[in-house]
């Protein structure tokens, strides 16, 4: 029997005033934060202290703010135009209202019953990447993030280029993959998961330009070959993750058709520029990979997480999983588009899709372009800026909206690393900025990503103030 509190819980009344008093809040930050009139974009509080704080946390001893406020207050805001650390999209609005609406209503999406709308909607949204692609008979689906849409990705290689049926019959040979050292490390999990072991993974070096070296990959595949391992796929990256690089597609795909080699992109970050027309150019031989993934929460600007796992060929949407789950469907053999569990990791899925369509729905395809190309012109702009400043160096031409650079001015050469680890260190508890750090050939880096539309030459040149500031307190 339902008790007063569950009563309570269901309340609509109360959910309008908790819901119109949020949607308030969120606008509020949103005015203070696009347009940076917020000094600080997150306040630095040490992990056990923010800890013990939520640990005695309780609505009577904390009466105002209230707990959706002090939440807000207290978590790093992607809006902000000095956030330009990782590769977080700042939600478009109406796509955090589509992910309300979704989780409000909470269809499971396993079988189509379980979520109708949700259910066509992901069909049109994979249309929508397979043709601006190019592909004509592409197809695909919508899964929880870049990483499990690597996995996905790689168990569809596997299936369609291992020589035995190891979904069924389990491993019987050493299998390997071919990916550029510079991937990002959830490729690398990936294939752990999948039983490749760390020899299986065979890390191909990248070039003075970060580009996976095309040139040695025919050395690698017949290393591999010759130790024993059935090589099935090779990796591209678009681009990579610490650089922002784009490895040669065009390159890389003919070397897997040669060697009859699933092709796979990790477009998670940069796939995306399939929508810019300035920058499209950067994923050249896009349309010869067997698959690639797409994050919406990196560059389309939905929330989290939801990503494009996308095939070249149909069928090899359908090949990953092939497993008998007769409460949820009647047929195991048919392919069945609209009942997304039997090509998912997930059962119970969220509403993703209406995540991408709320945005094509309200804005068209022209937002993504618009998205894509003024982040990347960010990213360049800011890379040619420190070009003029002797007392910065970076280590790449941009060729996205990731740059990597560090401060230098009269810094010795065996410091550079320290002092830079310090400035990170110091803008990160200080709040006004946000920016990363990352290694390059064994070195480190400020890395910085825009992601942000709002972020302009006046914010970035603040940045290169502040990082004047603390060095010189440093040096
Ligand atoms: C190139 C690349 N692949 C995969 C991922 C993992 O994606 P996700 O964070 O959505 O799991 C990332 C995340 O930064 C990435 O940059």
């Amino acid at each position: 029997m339902s008790t007063p509190l569950l009563h309570k819980a269901y309340d609509s009344r109360l959910f309008s005033e908790q819901g119109n008093d949020l949607i308030q809040q969120i606008s509020h930050y949103l005015e203070q934060n696009t347009t940076g009139q917020n000094k600080k974009m997150n306040t630095w509080v040490d992990p056990q202290e923010e800890y013990a704080f939520w640990k005695t946390y309780t609505q009577e001893n904390h009466p105002t703010p209230s707990f959706f406020e002090t939440v807000l207050k207290r978590s790093i805001h992607i809006h902000h135009p000095h956030c330009i650390g990782h590769q977080v999209a700042p939600t478009v609005p109406v796509s955090a209202l589509a992910t309300l609406l979704s989780a409000q209503l909470n269809n499971g999406m396993a079988v189509y019953e379980m979520g109708q709308a949700s259910s066509a909607i992901e069909r049109v949204v994979i249309e929508f990447f397979t043709e601006t692609i190019g592909w004509k008979n592409g197809d695909g689906f919508l899964t929880s993030g870049g990483t499990l849409a690597n996995l996905t990705a790689l168990l569809a290689a596997r299936k369609a280029k291992a020589s035995s049926d190891i979904w069924n019959d389990g491993h019987d040979r050493k299998l390997a993959i071919l990916v550029s050292e510079e991937a990002h490390y959830c490729v690398d999990r990936s294939a752990r998961i999948m039983g490749l072991g760390e020899a299986g993974i065979v890390k191909v070096p990248v070039g003075d330009n970060y580009k996976i070296r095309v040139d040695l990959l025919q050395h690698y595949y017949d290393q591999a070959t010759k130790d024993g391992f059935e090589v099935i796929a090779v990796i591209g990256s678009a681009p990579s993750t610490s650089t922002g690089i784009y490895d040669d597609l065009e390159g890389v795909s003919a070397f897997a058709k040669a060697n009859n080699l699933w092709f796979h992109i990790d477009g998670a970050h940069g796939g995306a520029a399939i929508f810019s027309q300035k920058y499209k150019y950067l994923l050249k031989g896009i349309t010869k990979a067997d698959s690639i993934i797409i994050d919406g929460h990196k560059m389309m600007g939905t929330s989290s997480i939801t990503t494009a796992v996308l095939f070249k060929n149909t069928a090899d949407s359908y090949a990953t999983f092939s497993q008998k789950a007769q409460y949820l469907w009647e047929q195991n053999d048919d392919p069945d588009w609209y009942n997304y569990a039997k090509r998912t990791f997930e059962c119970t899925k969220s509403m993703m899709s209406l995540r991408f369509y709320a945005i094509l729905n309200a804005y068209g395809v022209a937002f993504f372009d618009d998205f894509v190309t003024t982040l990347y012109d960010s990213g360049h702009a800011f890379s040619e800026t420190l070009k003029n400043h002797s007392d910065f160096e970076i280590a790449l031409e941009a060729q996205s909206n990731i740059v990597c650079f560090r401060y230098t001015g009269g810094v010795p050469e065996a410091q550079i690393q320290e002092v830079n680890k310090a400035i990170r260190k110091t803008l990160l508890e200080d709040g006004e900025f946000y920016i990363v750090s990352t290694v390059l050939k064994g070195e480190m880096w400020l890395r910085t990503t825009f992601m942000n539309p709002f972020t302009t030459e006046t914010h970035t040149q603040k940045l290169v103030e502040k990082i004047r500031t603390i060095a010189k307190k440093i040096v």
